[in-house]
């Protein structure tokens, strides 16, 4: 049975780019009878929130999109970063093992400072602090977007690192990424991220997600001129959800002309809502469910802490450290 560890920023609402490009994977681990951990990075989400109630609101809200979206709180574990604060304890010892070069070497970091940014410790240490999250529990699978394949890379890097200084007690962790959902496109056709603000929202009220997809750009071909399909940001969203005789059939539409935008786009809605009426009619339940929500969240905490709080002594003691 594998060990599977994934998490994502309680910094804005689940998009489309998070369901297809790792939520989505998630579930196909819990299904396979895998052990599987899904958790809310709160500490991570610091790099860009430095809001209290903003950042409390996401993760309790984060939490409940997870629930939602079918992760069953009884076959892997929800919890908080934050709820196994020995990640910080971890990341420091991996700290020491982590050349200044291969955080350097960053995208998320390197992008800032090319644009004349100046970008602050945590951003710098935030790979060190995600290979943390990912070694604790022992982790042999990572599912994510393409966007997180460094991060996970040197969170082997970082891995073997210690093993070679200090014996084999870190499992070297693999990304998952599915090649067709690697790279999810927004509505303005460049990958779909909170950041961009180009995101379709999984559980946006239905006026706001109607305007999402209808607000997806086109170009300004007429309804009657052939288009090309496979340079439309419009039928790359479509064919997510698409099986491949759908895509055939609507392929050929794009290409014989006479195919109005505004057809597609209800096609999307459509498609959306039969993927994910379901989840949204259970997220609102669990809106009234606080309570509900807090008690999946320390379940958990104690299935995170079972297996990372002994990780860290286990490491205490390889390094040296005295375990009181
Ligand atoms: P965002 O880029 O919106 O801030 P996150 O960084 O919180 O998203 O991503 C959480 C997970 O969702 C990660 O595994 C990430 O790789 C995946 N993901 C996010 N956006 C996309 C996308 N557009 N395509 C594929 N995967 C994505
Ligand atoms: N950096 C990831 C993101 O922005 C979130 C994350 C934090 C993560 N720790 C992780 C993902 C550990 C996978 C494994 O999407």
């Amino acid at each position: 049975m594998a060990v599977v560890l994934s998490g994502i920023q309680p910094s804005g609402n689940l998009h489309l780019g998070n369901y297809f490009g790792a939520v989505q994977q998630y579930l196909e681990f819990i299904a396979r009878g895998d052990r599987c951990y899904y958790f809310l990075a709160n500490y991570h989400a610091m790099t860009s929130l430095r809001d209290r109630a903003k950042l409390l609101e996401l993760t309790r809200s984060t939490a409940a999109d997870y629930i939602a979206m079918g992760l069953d709180p009884e076959t892997c574990a929800i919890y908080r970063q934050s709820d196994l604060p020995e990640v910080c304890e971890l990341q420091w010892v991996l700290t020491t093992l982590t050349p200044m070069g291969l955080l350097e070497r960053c995208h998320a970091y390197k992008d800032k400072i090319a644009q004349g940014l100046s970008a602050d410790h945590g951003l710098f240490a935030y790979p060190v602090l995600q290979a943390a999250d990912i070694l604790i529990v022992r982790a042999n699978w990572v599912p994510v977007g393409q966007d997180q394949k460094q991060h996970i890379e040197v969170a082997r890097d970082i891995a073997l690192r210690f093993n070679n200084t200090y014996g084999e007690v870190l499992a070297v962790p693999e990304p998952y990424i599915r090649a067709d959902v690697a790279v999810v496109p927004g509505r303005d056709g460049r990958k779909m991220s909170k950041s961009y603000g180009n995101t379709i929202e999984l559980f946006a009220p239905e006026k706001e997600l109607k305007s999402q997809i209808y607000s997806i750009v086109t170009d300004s071909s007429t309804l009657a001129e052939p288009k090309d399909p496979d340079r439309s940001n419009l039928y790359a969203i479509l064919k997510l959800f698409s099986t491949a005789d759908e895509q055939a059939a609507w392929s050929a539409r794009f290409r014989a002309g006479g195919l109005g935008y505004g057809d597609v786009k209800k096609a999307i809605l459509d498609k959306f809502m039969d993927r994910f009426g379901a989840a949204r009619r259970r997220r609102a339940e669990l809106e009234m469910q606080p309570d509900l929500i807090e008690s999946v969240l320390r379940a958990g905490a104690e299935k995170a802490r079972a297996v990372g709080v002994p990780l860290v002594r286990q490491v205490r003691e390889a390094v040296g450290i005295p375990n009181s």
